[in-house]
């Protein structure tokens, strides 16, 4: 019988060989999975995390909406959340693609599974991130839990056609005074040809994975109609790599008590 003993050097060689998996891939967050040990990742959300996240967030229930790698999810563990859960798909093909690109992106192999990565980061970390999977329009107390303090929704709105639906049943599982953090890429030209009107362009025609890109009040009117009022506003160019270098704005939102409940 081997002794108990014999099972921490196999755990070790375990984690290295994972170690090593992960750092010689292509990510899509670049996170860190031991200390000072970043994966390659197309997307580096550190720099602004600062300021789009409380320095603090001890105690608070947390929850990443659309979490793919899961960078925001860690983030508010390593700020002390008593509780993160991360929303994902649980596979591709229950992505609102446009219907005429669904069977090319299904087809081309690409990622195998939306939360593949995810577990990687979670098992090199010791993260106790709860996955919930979940299409984000079935977003529910039952689906995912809550109420939450604190939600983070990234770059999802644009994958959806119907965002306002979408942020509605979100609203559903903030808590009353909870914040949501909403970062989306804006439309630049629209936003300055029409600063005070809500414009969305269509995006179907020449993107693989896109609905709309709102202007800035575009994504104010989404939010606005979906119950949520605006605290506050910042904009940033996503620190990426290539074409998804694209100027975002994050707004921080809370539920508006006065307005109605979702249809
Ligand atoms: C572009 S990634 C954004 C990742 C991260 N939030 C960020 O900002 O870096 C989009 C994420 O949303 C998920 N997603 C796409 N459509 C979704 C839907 N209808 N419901 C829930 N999640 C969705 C994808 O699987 C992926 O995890």
């Amino acid at each position: 019988m081997p002794s108990p003993d014999t099972s921490a050097p196999a755990a070790t060689e375990d984690r290295e060989a994972l170690l090593a998996e992960a750092l010689g891939r292509p990510w899509y967050h670049t996170i860190e999975v031991a200390p000072g040990r970043f994966t390659d990742g197309t997307v580096d959300h550190r720099e602004m995390t600062p300021k789009l996240l409380p320095a603090s967030l001890a105690g608070k229930r947390c929850l990443d909406v659309g979490t793919f790698d899961g960078y925001f999810a860690f983030a508010m563990e390593e700020r002390g959340a008593a509780e993160v859960a991360a929303v994902d798909l649980e596979t591709f093909d229950q992505a609102e693609w446009p219907p005429r690109n669904r069977p090319r992106l299904l087809a081309s192999g690409g990622d195998a599974e939306p939360g593949e990565r995810f577990k990687i980061a979670a098992r090199l970390r010791g993260s106790d991130v709860r996955r919930a999977l979940t299409p984000i329009h079935l977003i529910s107390p039952e689906t995912v839990g809550g109420p939450f303090d604190h939600v983070v929704l990234s770059d999802l709105l644009l994958h959806v056609r119907d965002p306002v639906g979408a942020l509605e049943a979100v609203r559903t599982v903030i808590a009353p005074g909870g914040r949501l953090l909403v970062a989306e890429e804006v439309n630049i030209r629209l936003s300055i040809a029409s600063p005070r009107r809500a414009a969305a362009k269509l995006q179907t025609g020449w993107t693989d994975y896109g609905w709309w890109q709102a202007n800035v009040a575009g994504l104010w009117q989404w939010l606005h109609q979906a119950g949520f009022r605006i605290e506050k506003r910042a904009f940033y160019t996503l620190n990426a790599k290539g074409a998804m270098k694209r100027l975002h704005v994050a707004f921080e939102v809370t539920p508006d008590p006065s307005a109605p409940q979702a249809g």
